[in-house]
């Protein structure tokens, strides 16, 4: 390729890049793989360094260029950039419109519309275009002068370099008014909006930063300014920022609000159109309100509220400035996502990799519409950073869908009994000595088994034959012991709603059917309890041995060891796993904090006389058709009768499902009842028996 030839290849390529940056990044469509594109700009980069001379500040290669700056240079804004005032009522926005409306003549009262649009929860910028290639990009600052952040602001994709109208897309209405407009014949094109990032690529920021024991972003906000005030701009890059264009500054003959959205869409930046709504009246506004807060959770990024504009430039313009804000347009606002409340306690969780996590144990408390009891401390520097003592009264956010966390000790309202908490020298699991390395944020324990028997555990206690909690899977179980929403399965009975939402694949919805499922199964009879346990060689015939012959969990607390020696079935071994475990101040706690859950047992107790299966020998096989196995054998535990898992001589019925009674596929147990002559029943025969 000669010279000239390779100029316009870097044209085309340039042309080509840039196409397809629009279409996924401002569109979100896709017509070729990112490799593919990787690939088209590696060539461009390799054909403009062997001919610089052809690099222009419009490249895509100049998205991420240039060295970290010693520091940011300030410069003025075009004018000044102002803030809006809030609103957090109906009422609020019924005052704001008829303060507005006395400045204003009847006609144009009449005319008065509104356009509302979502309120990014970000960074608010300025960029400066001057012949269509971004030349400036700045943050808000003091609303007079700001940080010049272009070489940042570059990074995004979804901020064009250079305005154009896209031939190579189907026209759109929107970008013959932009044509017509003139946009381009402007010598400088201002525009507002904000940088933001998804709630997606803030969690996987979070997630890694947590791996490294750097310090957690508290919002989206946070780190997309975090981003942007950041010297090195491949540092920016790597963070994956999104902008959207709210604001066209220049005139370019717009009448409305409206119009200055559909003139940005067709210079090829990203607005929120899609999310935008014109209302006729405060109704309609309303109605767009309770929408979006409704449906904010699916947005892929933050928002906090709604920016209601007045639609008429002109009359936008006559209303002024009123402090630092125009009258012409508020902020209204979404229920706060704060609360203040008590840390009732800090427990410690362990998780996969053995990392200890102190969570705050909350006073149940309403954020953003749900409850929540629990949240996040991350490790033992963030209770020091935040001076958090237990009994505080705190400040608690929720950030879009991550656990909740603490955002500020109010100190002010201690009493003197607040405690300092520490961190455990041995792990309240498995008792082994915690480590911490030097340098770590994070203690841990260095049992490996520690995590995987906890969660074993779990398993067995919402188990069919034990709590019998629906929707309750492994994958649940070890996100909940993993964000140390769950210490002991005791805590399951305290989770709320909120609790569980950040979790991956919970929505409002979900959340609270699961804890409608927990919640449902606080009766538990007496048998099943003891079984839940998780009493070393304490299976279901055990407990229900127990059950029968002590009849409350105090009562074989205080059994002595030849009390239970005594019962029918239990040999010295198991006497002594029972005996032990009640000793151990651990499972005691445990009992207690089941008791405080308020776990009730269900009164199932027949009298001895009633007990008309007594003595007889069960055995189930196959499927029943109305009871479930677990039903059946509480039936016959119930009349004094004991279930058995094998057949022989001594078992007196065989109770068979139908596949079993219609002889299809006889099973082993089956088969040798036939051999033994052993009474077999089906499932209403046993009814019948009862
Ligand atoms: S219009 C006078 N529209 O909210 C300011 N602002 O205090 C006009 N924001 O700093 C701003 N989404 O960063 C407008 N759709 C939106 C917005 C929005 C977020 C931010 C903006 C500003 C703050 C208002």
């Amino acid at each position: 390729m000669n010279k000239t030839e390779t100029k316009q290849r870097i044209e085309k390529l340039k042309k080509l890049i840039n196409y397809h940056r629009y279409l996924y990044h401002v569109l979100d469509r896709q017509e070729i793989s990112e490799a593919a594109l990787d690939s088209l700009k590696k060539e461009l980069f390799d054909l403009e360094q062997k001919y610089p001379e052809f690099i222009t500040p419009d490249s895509p290669t100049q998205r991420v260029a240039g060295k970290p700056l010693e520091k940011f240079e300030k410069k003025r804004h075009f004018q000044p950039m102002l803030s809006l005032n809030d609103a957090f009522s109906e009422q609020d926005m019924k005052n704001w419109l008829e303060r507005n409306e006395k400045l204003l003549l009847p006609k144009e009262k009449e005319k008065i519309d509104f356009f509302c649009e979502p309120k990014l929860d970000g960074l608010a910028i300025e960029l400066v275009y001057e012949n269509g290639i971004l030349k400036t990009g700045l943050t808000r600052g003091d609303g007079i002068i700001g940080e010049d952040v272009t070489q940042n602001l570059k990074t995004i994709e979804a901020i064009p370099l250079r305005l154009e109208e896209k031939e190579n897309l189907k026209r759109s209405e929107a970008e013959f008014i932009a044509k017509r407009s003139g946009a381009f014949k402007v010598k400088e094109i201002v525009v507002r909006g904000e940088v933001i990032i998804r709630k997606a690529e803030f969690e996987k920021i979070n997630k890694e930063q947590k791996k490294k024991n750097l310090p957690l972003y508290a919002n989206p906000r946070n780190l997309a300014a975090g981003s942007i005030r950041q010297l090195n701009p491949k540092i920016t890059a790597s963070r994956k920022l999104d902008s959207n264009i709210y604001d066209l500054v220049s005139d370019l003959e717009q009448k409305t609000h409206q119009k200055k959205h559909q003139i940005l869409q067709s210079l090829g930046f990203k607005t929120n159109n899609k999310y935008c709504r014109s209302c006729k009246n405060l109704k309609e506004v309303f109605e767009y309100h309770r929408f979006l807060e409704k449906n904010r959770e699916k947005l892929p990024y933050e928002i906090d509220g709604i920016v209601v504009n007045i639609n008429d430039n002109k009359i936008f313009e006559k209303l002024g400035i009123v402090g630092k804000s125009p009258r012409a347009a508020v902020a209204y606002k979404f229920p706060l996502k704060q609360a203040t409340t008590v840390v009732l306690d800090i427990k410690v969780q362990v998780g996969r990799t053995g990392a200890l996590t102190p969570v705050a144990i909350l006073k149940p408390t309403e954020v953003g519409g749900v409850t929540i009891s629990r949240a996040t401390l991350h490790n033992e520097d963030e209770i020091k950073r935040l001076g958090l003592k237990i009994k505080d009264t705190v400040i608690v956010g929720r950030a879009g869908d991550v656990i909740p966390d603490i955002i500020k000790v109010l100190p002010e309202l201690r009493i003197g009994k607040e405690k300092e908490f520490k961190m455990p020298d041995k792990c309240p699991f498995c008792g082994s000595k915690i480590i911490k390395s030097k340098g770590e944020v994070v203690s841990r324990c260095p049992n490996l088994k520690c995590f995987g028997k906890q969660r074993r555990y779990f398993h067995h206690f919402v188990s069919k034959s034990v709590f019998d909690i629906a929707g309750l899977g492994p994958k649940i179980i070890d996100k909940l012991i993993e964000e140390g929403l769950t210490q002991d399965p005791s805590d399951l009975f305290k989770l709320k709603e909120g609790d569980l939402i950040p979790l991956e694949r919970f929505a409002e919805k979900s959340a609270q059917n699961l804890i409608n499922a927990i919640q449902s199964r606080k009766e538990i009879t007496l048998p099943r309890l003891i079984y839940a346990l998780g009493i070393r060689n304490v299976g279901e015939e055990t407990a229900y041995d127990l059950a029968q012959q002590f009849s409350s969990l105090k009562n074989i607390r205080k059994a002595e060891l030849k009390d239970l020696e005594k019962i029918k079935d239990i040999g010295p071994v198991v006497a002594k796993s029972i005996f032990k475990w009640f000793k151990d101040k651990r499972n005691l706690n445990f009992l207690e904090q089941l008791k405080k859950t308020g776990i009730k047992i269900k009164e199932q107790r027949t009298k001895n006389k009633e007990q008309k299966l007594r003595g007889k020998i069960f055995v189930l096989t196959g499927e029943l058709e109305t009871l479930t196995r677990d039903k059946a054998k509480e039936k016959i535990r119930l009349l004094g009768g004991e279930i058995s898992e094998t057949v022989s001589k001594d078992t007196d019925f065989v109770i068979a499902g139908p596949p079993a009674q219609a002889g299809k596929e006889p099973g082993s147990k089956f088969k040798k009842a036939k051999e033994l002559g052993i009474k077999i029943l089906s499932e209403k025969e046993f009814l019948k028996l009862l």
